[in-house]
């Protein structure tokens, strides 16, 4: 299957003081649909650990490299930080600004200086944790570019932002369970069923029949709310 790979070990000045390394890593191919993706809304469903942080921040790099600003939001500002801090190997900070006029912005969802911010990308990660009032604040950051909205979820607490997001006709919608992800094993699926049981895994890795990733990219290219459906009817009480 067709790999995209961002160039190795290439280093690039952003803005005057900050040298950054860029990803040394081969795209999963759903990874390779979202970077791809110029869709106005790109809601992504993955297992843990699927590698959601990790495709988010290249899609923010690449933006930034062409004169975008970007701006992050996650839950916290550690994961804020960890979302820039997956492309450089290098200094991590709140905002990066690339010699193309392009920037990246990353705030933690709780600093609700959220208000005033423009973007032409706005990147949510652990959406499903982002309180939908903060969206609400946080949203018209794209009223005035027409800029994307990119979220990222596991999906453990109530989505009904996303819910509501995703009815958009223009939405694309990429669901990935772990078995699409070739670091996750078997065994340790098998181990966390062991321990907390199939709800847990269900709702933390994704469990979905194993698809042909690409064609399911396409298929989402256009919303389809079946989508969403498996993984609602096992999701199970929350985690103790
Ligand atoms: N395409 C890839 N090739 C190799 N390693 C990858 C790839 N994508 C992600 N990884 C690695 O997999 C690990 C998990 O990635 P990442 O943190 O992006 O996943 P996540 O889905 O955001 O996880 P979490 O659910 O815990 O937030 C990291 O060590 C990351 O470097
Ligand atoms: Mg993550």
């Amino acid at each position: 299957m067709h790999k995209s790979t961002i160039r190795q070990g290439k280093k690039r000045r952003a803005g005057k003081k900050t040298r950054l390394v860029e990803l040394g890593i081969t795209l999963d191919p759903w990874q390779k649909a979202v970077y791809d993706s110029v869709a106005p809304v790109m809601i992504l469903r993955a297992s843990r650990q699927a590698g959601k942080t990790t495709v988010l921040a290249a899609v923010a790099w690449k933006a930034m490299t062409i004169g975008k600003t970007v701006l992050i939001l996650a839950p916290n500002f550690k994961q804020a930080l960890l979302l820039i801090g997956h492309m450089p190997r290098g200094k991590k900070q709140s905002e990066i600004t690339h010699e193309s006029g392009g920037k990246i912005l990353a705030i933690a969802a709780d600093e609700v200086g959220s208000r005033g911010y423009t973007a032409d990308v706005l990147i949510i990660d652990e959406a499903a944790h982002l309180d939908a009032e903060i969206f609400r604040i946080v949203r018209p950051a794209v009223a005035a570019t027409g800029g994307r909205i990119i979220c990222a979820t596991t999906g453990t607490r109530s989505r009904t932002w996303i819910d509501l997001l995703s009815t958009r006709t223009d939405a694309q919608i990429i669901t990935v369970p772990w078995n699409d992800c070739p670091r996750i094993t078997h065994d340790h699926i098998e181990d966390a069923r062991r321990m907390w049981g199939d709800a847990y895994v269900a709702r933390e890795y994704l469990e979905e029949p194993k698809s042909d990733i690409m064609s399911s990219c396409q298929l989402s290219g256009h919303l389809n709310p079946n989508l969403w459906v498996p993984y609602q009817a096992r999701r199970g009480p929350a985690l103790a």
